[in-house]
């Protein structure tokens, strides 16, 4: 079942719920919020003090980062405009009684012309069951060709990240934004410090374990992940978070980022996937 909801202050979302999972979409962003399976705690982290109203993005979830990552692309904002932007809820559809999808679009309006001077069709296909897919389709509607580069950046419940490990990324080249370099990673990830770095010739799945829990990321359209955490002192600069949060989550984030950009030509499309469980 989907039902669009609506808080008083005009900001809308979709609740989507089956037997086996729920989740919680904003149409700012077309951003996932929440996601649970049954009983389970939110495989999502979500920040209590977060923002929901229109024009500041939700801290927390699924950010769609598009159609730039970071500060790729100086003249848009950090991570793009798509996470303020309006989508249109264009349908959904009862896959099987523990299934359901969604589909949320985005084309370019006169703002976002001012901002990014191309035609574009953006679909974010969100599949609601035991596990969470994402798939975030672009599509050129240009006559100009286009650079991207993007990410779905999810935010993952870890409770306390001392207790995180992030496997899958050893032996792949690391970009190391906070120092500027490019070295192999050696081991698989603990936390211990601010992380931000972007690794590359990514082609396997990631693990995310915490306790006895194990979340699997499995990402097609894509051969870079960033994986985030500010940590205490840019972690208390943070907007739309307590400062202490920083040690309830880890972002690792589905990507198109760095070497990793692509280019569509007119008409060509491009999707980048996230299948979480
Ligand atoms: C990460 C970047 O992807 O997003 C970080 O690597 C950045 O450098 C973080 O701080 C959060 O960005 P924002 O715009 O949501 O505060």
């Amino acid at each position: 079942m989907v039902e669009l909801k609506n808080l008083e202050n005009g900001f809308s979302y979709l609740e989507v719920s089956n037997s086996s999972s729920s989740a919680k979409i904003a149409l700012q962003g077309a951003h996932v919020f929440e996601y649970k399976r049954g009983e389970e705690e939110d495989i999502l982290w979500l920040s209590e003090t977060s923002a929901f109203e229109l024009g500041t993005a939700i801290r927390g979830g699924i950010p769609v980062c598009w159609p730039a990552f970071g500060m790729n692309n100086p003249d848009l904002p950090q991570h793009g405009f798509s996470r303020t932007a309006l989508f249109e809820f264009v349908n959904s559809k009862e896959i099987s009684k523990d299934e359901t999808q969604v589909c949320l679009r985005l084309r370019d309006t006169q703002e976002s012309l001012k901002l990014w001077n191309y035609k574009f069709e953006l679909e974010l296909i969100v599949r609601v069951s035991d596990t969470l897919s994402l798939e975030l389709k672009t599509t050129n509607r240009d006559t100009q060709e286009f650079k991207l580069t993007q990410a779905l950046h999810t935010y993952f419940n870890v409770s306390d990240i001392s207790n995180a490990v992030v496997k899958g990324l050893k032996g792949k080249p690391r970009l190391d934004a906070l120092r500027g370099i490019v070295f192999i990673q050696e081991n698989d990830i603990k936390f211990d410090e601010e992380f931000d770095s972007v690794f590359q010739k990514v082609n396997n799945e990631i693990i995310l374990g915490y306790k006895d829990r194990k979340v699997s990321i499995i990402n097609e359209g894509s051969s870079s992940v960033v994986v985030w955490n500010p940590w205490i002192e840019k972690g208390a600069r943070m907007s739309g978070m307590r400062a202490e949060a920083y040690r309830e989550f880890v972002c690792i984030e589905s990507a198109n980022a760095y070497e990793d950009f692509r280019v569509l030509k007119p008409n060509e499309s491009h999707s980048l996937k996230a299948t979480i469980h």
